[in-house]
């Protein structure tokens, strides 16, 4: 469902990703790990196509992401690609339920309000719909970014360091979501995470090292 040829990126002088090949099959957890600065987000922002490669192809359910316009980019990434991020990016003014309505409302999907109910529902969080970002502890903002990230059914889900910022049982309730949420909707997730845990339980563990993947 993923398919990424010979990526190559710099930053100025620093050469960070030096010829990335991998492919990603539907409902896979793929965890992504490597020392720090090795390249781990600068790859995620690649193949979010949040970020441009130098070269390489990119190829995201049968749509060549790396040639799109910027335009139709930006469509294609609202409509197949869901994002958690360590900081979880909630708009402050507005609620749990808003916010996890606001990608659909990006991509004019009708009334997305029902199937946001229901994902925040899922992830525990009935009783927090109407609260604001922060009148919600740590974990449950990760559990509203993570519904955010499902609203639009996107193709593949990229989540970069998504419980760096929470304690260990909180962290461990949002990987074992992970996996719920494969098994329920086969769902597709490439995980950056410095987490031991984490990356051994997912079904493959790639890591970066000297600008290349391991497996
Ligand atoms: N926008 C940028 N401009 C210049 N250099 C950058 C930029 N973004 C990243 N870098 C450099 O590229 C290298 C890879 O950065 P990247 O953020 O991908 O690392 P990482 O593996 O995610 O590290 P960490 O585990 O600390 O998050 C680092 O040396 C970093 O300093
Ligand atoms: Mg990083």
């Amino acid at each position: 469902m993923l398919r990424a040829t010979n990526i190559h990126k710099r930053h100025g002088q620093l050469e960070v990703l030096k010829g990335i090949d991998l492919e990603i099959d539907k409902g896979e957890i793929v965890s992504i790990v490597g020392a720090s600065g090795a390249g781990k987000s600068t790859l995620l922002h690649i193949l979010g196509t949040l970020d441009k490669a130098d070269s390489g192809e990119l190829i995201i359910e049968s749509t060549k992401a790396s040639d799109l316009s910027p335009k139709k980019l930006a469509s294609f990434r609202n409509q197949k690609i869901g994002f958690v991020f360590q900081f979880h990016n909630l708009l402050p003014e507005f609620t749990a339920l808003e916010n996890v309505c606001i990608p659909a409302y990006i991509g004019s999907n009708n009334s997305p309000e029902y199937r946001a109910h229901e994902l925040l529902e899922l992830l525990g969080l009935r009783e927090r719909l109407h609260h604001k970002p922060t009148q919600l502890s740590g974990g449950e903002q990760q559990r509203v970014a993570v519904a955010r990230s499902l609203i639009n059914r996107p193709a593949i889900i990229f989540a970069d360091e998504p419980s760096g910022n929470l304690d260990s049982s909180n962290a461990e309730e949002l990987h074992q979501l992970f996996f719920e949420l494969r098994d329920q909707f086969d769902q597709t997730f490439v995980i950056v995470t410095h987490n031991e845990n984490l990356a051994e339980m997912a079904d493959r563990k790639l890591e970066i090292r000297d600008g290349v993947v391991l497996q």
